[in-house]
């Protein structure tokens, strides 16, 4: 449950000091805006830093140090990477990000105040138990932050596949001279061509909306798809045969796995390219090397499986091959966005708000 609030009108004319709409107020109960008009006592939940340390390190710089502990009753020094050991007693967030280990039932019993989980980072699978559900803890994820990094990089990734750069710029260090690249690439380029994104998951839609100012069609291919994106939803075959980029943003889940097998490699248009931002296990991967190998067709690739593939792996030296190792997602400055969105997310519970960016236990099953 969310602690109780108790929410006081604002006086008419009576200036609120910014250091209290932002909630920088020290010392127990603070004085925040929630709503036009009101004002509302502001708790500092009891709040546990659970990551790997090295992800601490990176994602809790000064500033959001600074923030974490005036929203929540921290000790920023703490970082938990095991459970064993670590006194929950009176913990009532976990704060956590990649490297959290698994929050299990015995973890629970000894955190008999823990009523949410505050995910600084994308998936919750991995660490948000069924334990935690059933317990009826609140979960909120910073996907949606993370999506937007995966988003950018496909969207490069389509218009240089489009305008086959990596292959001109390949040949052009190789050879040393010009060519006929029209002859090379017949129709190449970003205009009127097709690109098919293969799942309208967050990351799925996000490229759909950068895409929105390019004059290509766009198609979308998601058995769960009920909402008119403004773009032709057409089936997984369909789509993988129309297109010039197919670009992989569904989750990995037992039904997608191979989700691009041999056949539907196979039925790629000549020259297509196959962007995997997503996961490994959802590209047959020696289907998509043996056609690779024809040269008939390119890819950009992510993820694999195994990540980091095998030193004697073609992925490694084909020339047709863009292969990065799982940087799509947010790396660098960019974790300071999903710091952003937990900490709006923490100040949004210790004013008994729900969550923005919560995350429901019976969506799991479709989603990454
Ligand atoms: N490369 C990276 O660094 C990186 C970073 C973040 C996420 N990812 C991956 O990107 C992918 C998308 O992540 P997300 O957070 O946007 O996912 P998400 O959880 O938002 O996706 C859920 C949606 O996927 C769709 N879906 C489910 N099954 C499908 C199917 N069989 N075919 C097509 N669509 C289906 C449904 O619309 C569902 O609602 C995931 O595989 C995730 O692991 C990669």
């Amino acid at each position: 449950m969310f602690p109780s609030l108790a929410v006081v009108p604002l006086l008419p004319g009576v200036p609120v000091p910014a250091a209290v709409l932002e909630g920088r107020h020290d010392g127990g109960q603070r004085q925040v805006t929630s709503f036009p008009g009101e004002i509302t006592i502001m708790r500092r939940p009891k709040t546990l830093i659970a990551m790997s340390a090295d992800v601490a390190r990176r994602l809790i710089t000064p500033p959001v140090r600074e923030r974490l502990t005036a929203i929540t009753d921290v000790d920023p020094d703490l970082v938990v990477c095991d459970f064993a050991g670590a006194d929950l007693a009176e913990t009532e967030v976990l704060y956590t990000s990649w490297g959290c280990p698994p929050v299990t039932a015995e973890v629970l019993a000894g955190a008999p105040r823990l009523s949410a989980i505050v995910h600084a980072a994308g998936s919750v699978k991995h660490h948000v138990t069924d334990a935690c559900w059933q317990r009826g803890i609140k979960v909120s994820s910073a996907a949606a932050a993370n999506a937007e990094p995966v988003a950018e990089y496909t969207l490069a990734a389509i218009l240089f596949a489009n305008k086959r750069v990596l292959d001109i710029a390949h040949i052009y260090r190789t050879t040393m001279r010009g060519h006929d690249w029209d002859a090379l690439y017949p129709g190449f380029g970003n205009y009127r061509r097709t690109v098919g994104v293969v799942g309208a998951s967050r990351i799925g839609r996000r490229v759909i909306e950068l895409l929105r100012p390019f004059e290509l069609e766009v198609l979308v291919a998601d058995p769960y798809l009920t909402e008119d994106l403004g773009v032709a939803h057409v089936p997984l075959d369909e789509l993988v045969a129309r297109s010039d980029v197919v670009s992989l943003h569904a989750p990995s889940l037992p039904e997608t796995r191979h989700l691009m097998n041999a056949a539907r490699l196979a039925a790629m248009r000549d020259g297509a390219t196959l962007i995997n931002t997503a996961r490994g296990a959802l590209v047959d991967q020696d289907a998509l090397v043996a056609e690779l190998s024809t040269g008939r067709i390119h890819a950009v690739i992510d993820v694999t499986e195994p990540e980091v593939p095998p030193p004697g792996s073609p992925l490694y030296r084909l020339p047709n091959v863009l292969l990065t190792p799982h940087i799509a997602g947010s790396l660098g400055g960019e974790l300071a966005r999903m710091a952003d969105l937990s900490l709006g997310e923490l100040a949004r519970y210790a004013r008994g708000l729900p969550f923005e960016h919560g995350v429901q236990a019976d969506a799991l099953s479709r989603s990454a």
